[in-house]
């Protein structure tokens, strides 16, 4: 688990000195979610940076803007931030220009600037350190000062590490307030860890590491195939990662003590809507031939609701099933409702999954709700947080 050392409030971007002579690139989190014309469905990410933003804007001599958008392998309408510029202009009541910084950027003059989705930049995520390096040293040129304020995106890139080795270097608010709130887990006692979901390879490597520190890990979701599935029983057509089957082999062997795993499921003939409303819950843990899971079955239910009721500190990141489908949202709904619903404990929850499950099932009475999946994982794991570390430590 990451030990802050410090007061991060020493590392805010309210005590840039002299910052009305300063132009400040501030690396914001506006991953948000988009339809298929890139048309922003939940602005939830904008909201958390408008503080910041609006800050710098007030104050700054200018703020160039960088964030991505989604995994893009080149540019894309979807991906590109046209609707996200105006969201955020719109939120912020200024008028923002927006670029794609080939277009000779270091002259531009307005007070706020977005640049287009930075992962259309193949630099920005580059394997080699100077190819980064140098792609950082780019960016570096819009600014004296570099402010971070995507907790969520936590993978070291060049606008979010590398960067940061290069100007003097802050935090801003949302990233501070993510921070403090996480760090109250710190020597959490009792930690049941609850954890579901599609992003399978990267909750299995926390997984590891979140096992050495929690009491029990419940487990749902579609990454509980990949272990059910190492176990040996049947899995059916659920989903899994067959190039996971050996680290979830060797967390079986070590944690199978803490690790609390589906014992019944939801099926259905297919993985649809329309089939889902003929869904069925198996006898044991065995999922039959030509069927897939697609929530957890009411024994589960009963055992991890239990697990839950006896912890003193709860994460939970990932939905227990597809709750998006009338028919297969009970598993979620439960045991979202056992984490809120325990009154003796720190309720942390996490993710874009988890969120959307929290507000279309109207659950309450967490402590902290994190926008940032992995970065949350991430966070309460390992005890390096890189993006925070290069900031804190220079
Ligand atoms: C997220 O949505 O979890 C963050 O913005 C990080 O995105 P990434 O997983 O594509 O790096």
């Amino acid at each position: 688990m990451y030990q802050l050392s410090g007061d991060l409030q020493n590392f805010s971007v309210d005590k840039i000195a002299d910052l009305k002579n300063k132009r400040i690139v501030l690396r914001a989190c506006l991953n948000v979610t988009v339809d298929k014309e890139g048309k922003v469905i939940d602005a939830t990410r904008i909201d958390e940076s408008i503080k910041t933003i609006k800050y710098l804007a007030e104050n700054a001599k200018q703020v160039t803007i960088l964030a991505h958008l989604g995994r893009p392998e080149s540019y894309s309408k979807e991906l590109s931030f046209w609707n996200v510029h105006q969201v955020l202009q719109e939120k912020l009541g200024q008028e923002i220009e927006f670029v794609l910084f080939q277009n000779s950027p270091k002259n531009l003059e307005a007070k706020i600037i977005l640049g287009d989705n930075i992962r259309f930049f193949k630099e920005e995520e580059s394997k080699d350190p100077d190819t980064r390096m140098n792609f950082a040293k780019d960016l570096a040129q819009f600014g004296e000062v570099f402010v971070n304020d995507a907790f969520a995106d936590y993978r070291e890139s060049a606008s979010t590490y590398d960067i940061a080795k290069i100007l003097p270097s802050y935090l801003g608010y949302k990233f501070i307030e993510e921070v403090e709130a996480l760090s109250k887990f710190s020597n959490a006692a009792n930690l049941v860890s609850v954890l579901g979901g599609a992003k399978l390879s990267e909750k299995l490597d926390a997984l590891k590491a979140l096992a050495e520190i929690s009491e029990k890990v419940v487990i749902g979701g579609a990454m509980a195939y990949t272990l059910l599935k190492a176990k040996g029983v049947n899995i059916g057509n659920s989903l899994y990662e067959e190039d996971k089957l050996s680290l979830a082999k060797e967390i079986l062997n070590n944690y199978e003590n803490k690790l609390v795993l589906p014992v019944d499921h939801l099926i259905a003939s297919e993985f649809n809507e329309v089939a889902s409303k003929s869904a069925h819950v198996t006898l044991d843990e065995q999922v039959p031939d030509n069927t897939v899971a697609i929530d957890i079955g009411s024994k589960t239910t009963e055992l991890f609701v239990q697990t839950i009721s006896g912890a003193k500190n709860i994460l939970w990141n990932g939905p227990m099933g597809v709750f998006e489908w009338e028919t297969s949202a009970a598993g979620t709904l439960a045991v979202g409702k056992a984490i809120s619903q325990n009154s003796s404990a720190y309720k942390l929850a996490g993710g874009g999954d988890s969120i959307a499950a929290i507000n279309k099932l109207g659950l309450t009475g967490f402590n902290h709700i994190s926008t940032g999946g992995g970065a949350m994982l991430a966070f309460i794991a390992y005890n390096e947080f890189p993006t925070l570390d290069i900031v804190i430590n220079q």
